[in-house]
């Protein structure tokens, strides 16, 4: 079966969906890898080396139309799902209330389509979990961003010419990109506290070497171990409760969200105006609707406060600017997710599969997920049908 991987179509994406080394491991469960001229080129995985481990490199997307699968990281462009064969698999990040047309337009040429937002987050499928691979590679990105624009060292440094006291960085948020936040900005030897509001987070906090501030307030914990929206009420008591924090840090790091919903507001405009001059806010939520108010992603607000500016900077494409790395740990989770599905050189998606079944946001032409059918105005499937 044929493996095909086109070059990313989206502007700013510079990750590819395999590498020479995911190719590799393709070809040694019996697949055939062809990859579109050029694919790896940003990400620095060139022709040559694709070709040296048996995959194909063909001009062009022409290849679309006889793929069993097709891997990308961003969903495929309409141009290229109406190249598709009706029985095709594709694999790529895909939002199943976000990318509602697409998800239509894919299941419209009756393909499958797996998408990697939707992966169910067991043990079992650790290995192909891309969600937490590329929040890895935009937390670390978050913190050295933040490094450069400081007008501060982060690491406290005695020196004959007078004693620099550490940073004091602030992380918001303590899932997968804020965990290794903090582990950066530790590493770099600032001071480090951070806050979440599931409790749980507390000691996954602490093993990184940073402080949980305890806020004094109800834990808002939702299914599978993810936050769930807050009131206004507590999402008030939260923004006083943190005021004091974050007008005593150097740098905050926003990396808060709640599944299937705009990301919450952490910082107001009044928070911000208490912070001090030279202080950097690095908004990492900035494409899914913001940790802070007035953020933009993939622009930098600079903010007057008394005494000088605060700048905000709103995140856009973090994994994708440690395309090398970002895209090595993209295609193991591709691999992954083609092991489980492959018997002698064979991809057979089978949907009694928790993780098949919970990342088919399409199965043979269907749209099976429910958030995915709500947008669409599709009725809902019965108990079992849908993720
Ligand atoms: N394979 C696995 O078992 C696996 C893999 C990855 C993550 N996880 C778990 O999934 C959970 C979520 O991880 P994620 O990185 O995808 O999270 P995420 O990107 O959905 O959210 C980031 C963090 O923001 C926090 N948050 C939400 N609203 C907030 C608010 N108002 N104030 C402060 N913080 C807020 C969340 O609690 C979460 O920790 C974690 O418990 C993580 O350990 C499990």
């Amino acid at each position: 079966m044929l493996v095909f991987i086109p070059a990313e179509t989206r502007a700013g994406e510079l990750r590819v969906g395999l590498t020479p080394e995911g190719a590799q491991k393709l070809i040694k469960l019996g697949l055939s890898v062809t990859v579109q001229e050029g694919a790896g080129e940003a990400s620095g995985y060139h022709n040559d080396e694709y070709k040296a481990v048996g995959a194909d490199v063909a001009a062009g997307s022409g290849t679309l139309s006889s793929a069993d699968v097709v891997a990308t990281v961003r969903p495929l462009a309409n141009e290229q799902i109406s190249q598709l064969k009706s029985s095709a698999i594709t694999i790529s990040f895909l939002s199943p209330a976000n990318d509602a047309q697409t998800i239509k337009a894919l299941a419209d040429q009756k393909v499958t389509a797996l998408s990697f937002d939707v992966l169910p987050r067991i043990s079992r499928a650790q290995s192909m979990d891309a969600l937490t691979s590329q929040a890895l590679c935009a937390g670390y990105r978050t913190v050295l961003i933040a490094a450069e624009r400081a007008p501060k060292f982060f690491p406290m440094l005695m020196t004959a010419a007078g004693t620099i006291p550490p940073a004091k960085v602030l992380v918001l948020g303590a899932g997968v990109a804020g965990l290794q936040a903090m582990a950066t900005a530790k590493r770099l030897g600032a001071i480090v506290s951070a806050y979440d509001v599931r409790a749980s987070s507390a000691d996954e906090v602490k093993s990184m070497g940073a402080t949980f501030l305890d806020l004094g307030l109800d834990e808002v914990e939702g299914a599978g171990g993810y936050a769930r929206e807050m009131t206004p009420e507590r999402a008030k008591a939260q923004q006083d409760a943190l005021k004091k924090f974050i007008s005593e840090s150097d740098v905050v790091i926003t990396t808060a969200a709640v599944p299937g919903r705009k990301a919450p507001t952490l910082i107001t405009s009044d928070m911000m105006n208490a912070m001090k001059p030279g202080a950097i806010i690095v908004d990492l939520a900035a494409e899914s609707g913001g940790n802070v108010e007035g953020s933009v992603a993939g622009q930098d607000v600079k903010l007057n406060v008394p005494g000088g500016s605060i700048t905000l900077i709103g995140c856009k494409d973090l994994a994708s600017q440690l395309a090398v790395h970002a895209s090595k740990l993209y295609a193991q989770n591709v691999v992954s997710l083609l092991t489980l599905m492959t018997a002698e050189g064979v991809v057979t998606p089978d949907y009694s599969d928790e993780v098949v079944q919970g990342s088919a946001v399409v199965f043979n032409g269907e749209v099976k997920n429910a958030m995915s059918r709500e947008a669409l105005n599709l009725p809902a499937l019965a108990t079992g049908e849908s993720e």
